[in-house]
């Protein structure tokens, strides 16, 4: 089939490569030309596993990139996968899909199908986007069809979650859209729910809401296991062991970072408090995970006193392993904390300095843990890199051994562990 996709960012791109490697014609349209000529050049923007192998495998013969609409025309799909920031007061920022709209509603062919994949609250595919691209095109609702299609990739692992996913979810209101859309992921072997496109946009922030509330739930119960001196790591295993629960997403620390649950959550709070509802629970999670990043702080100062001129070390500056984005990082509240505290920074991750020099260009970034921990007073974990987890000896180079773990991915003795 031959497939535009709106948004070369992480889902726009990963998408694109994997549905190339399924024998797709894709042209990815991002107005950025920087990013447009590095994936034309077989180069990845962004740090993703196996994306780079894939961009070499099928640019400039399955998958192309421009920062031009032309290619809309001949579509049989668009995916619109542009990013959906949230506003300064928490509620969903649009406007890259409204602009996405207005241009694909230039070009679009009769009964082509536009697919958002982008995570927008119930009620906007229809409500906004419909609307907007028949407004721009000139053509009527019958002419043009519409889907929502959520993705539930994993950044680090999102080739793996877009070839193996657990489930695919449709919503549309018809079948030739629906066959077109299953006809895409042909070839990948998962349960297919079809269902309306507002059920679709909500099963995207329940799934995230959802797992974003077993984080809190565990940091909950981890702090409180912290003070009984009971392991919470064991008491999740034998929690998760129940299928009702399930064993993911049970890891307590410093929280969730990351560009989605947030976001995600804050929107639907929002949404849920112009409904005249009062989410308490969601709101919770958010409170719960906005407290732990501090709990860092507080159990170094009970080990140093006052930070005030004392050398930290900061290992992991990336919302998780295996990427190199740092959007919404568990690390950012902790630097500022440290900084406001007087404390020195030296800060070392394997892929995420270039992205964190953008947010905090003055503090000390180190080439590898040695530089990070020689003379440090204290030194916290922050991201589940597994290069982390071999560390032992190497702590001996610190002036003071106060390690303090957000992640328990370190194994080594004497280190202290915020839930744990
Ligand atoms: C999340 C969802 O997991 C994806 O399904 C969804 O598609 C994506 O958001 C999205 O909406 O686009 P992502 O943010 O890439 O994916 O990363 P996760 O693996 O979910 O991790 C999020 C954060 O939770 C990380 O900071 C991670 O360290 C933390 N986490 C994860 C924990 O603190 N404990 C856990 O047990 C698991």
């Amino acid at each position: 089939m031959e497939v535009s996709i709106i948004g070369g960012g992480y889902a726009g791109l990963v998408t694109g490569a994997c549905l190339a490697n399924l024998g797709h014609r894709i042209i990815i349209i991002d107005k950025n030309t920087e990013k447009v000529q590095i994936t034309n050049n077989k180069q990845s923007p962004i740090y993703e596993p196996g994306l780079e192998n894939l961009l070499q495998q099928h640019v400039g013969i399955k998958l192309h990139a421009t920062t031009e609409f032309d290619s809309i025309s001949s579509s049989d799909i668009i995916l619109i996968c542009v990013g959906t920031p949230s506003k300064s007061d928490g509620s969903i920022d649009l406007s890259y899909i409204k602009s996405a709209c207005l241009s694909i509603g230039s070009t679009v062919k009769n009964n082509c199908c536009i697919v958002i994949k982008s995570t927008v609250l119930p009620g906007t595919t229809e409500k906004i986007v419909r609307p907007l691209i028949c407004m721009a095109s000139g053509k009527s609702e019958k002419e043009i069809n519409f889907a929502a299609n959520p993705e539930f990739l994993q950044e680090g692992r999102a080739i793996e979650d877009f070839m193996y996913p657990d489930r695919i979810i449709i919503g549309t209101n018809n079948l030739y859209t629906r066959k077109q859309i299953t006809k895409l992921y042909r070839g990948i072997y998962a349960p297919i729910l079809y269902t309306s496109i507002p059920i679709a946009e909500m099963i995207k922030y329940t799934s995230n809401a959802f797992l974003a509330t077993k984080i809190s739930f565990s940091n909950e119960i981890g702090n409180i296991c912290k003070h009984l001196n009971i392991n919470t790591y064991e008491v999740m295993k034998g929690v998760g062991l129940d299928q009702r629960i399930g064993s993911q997403f049970l890891n307590s620390g410093v929280g969730f970072g990351g560009s989605c649950f947030k976001k995600d959550l804050s929107a639907l709070i929002l949404l849920a408090q112009r409904s005249k509802e009062d989410p308490i629970l969601l709101q919770s999670v958010l409170d719960i995970n906005t407290c732990q990043p501090h709990r860092m702080i507080t159990s170094l100062e009970n080990k140093l006193g006052n930070l005030s001129g004392k050398r930290i070390a900061v290992l992991g500056l990336a919302f998780k392993n295996k990427t190199d984005d740092i959007r919404d990082s568990q690390t950012i509240p902790v630097i500022n904390e440290l900084l406001q505290k007087g404390a020195c920074i030296s800060a070392y991750d394997p892929m995420a300095i270039k992205n964190m020099q953008q947010v905090f260009p003055d503090i000390n970034y180190c080439h590898n843990v040695i530089d990070a921990l020689t003379n440090a007073d204290g030194c916290l974990i922050m991201t589940e890199w597994e290069e982390f987890s071999q560390l032992n000896t190497e702590f001996n180079v610190m002036k003071n051994k106060v390690i303090i773990e957000g992640r328990k991915i370190v194994s080594c003795k004497g280190v202290d562990g915020i839930c744990w």
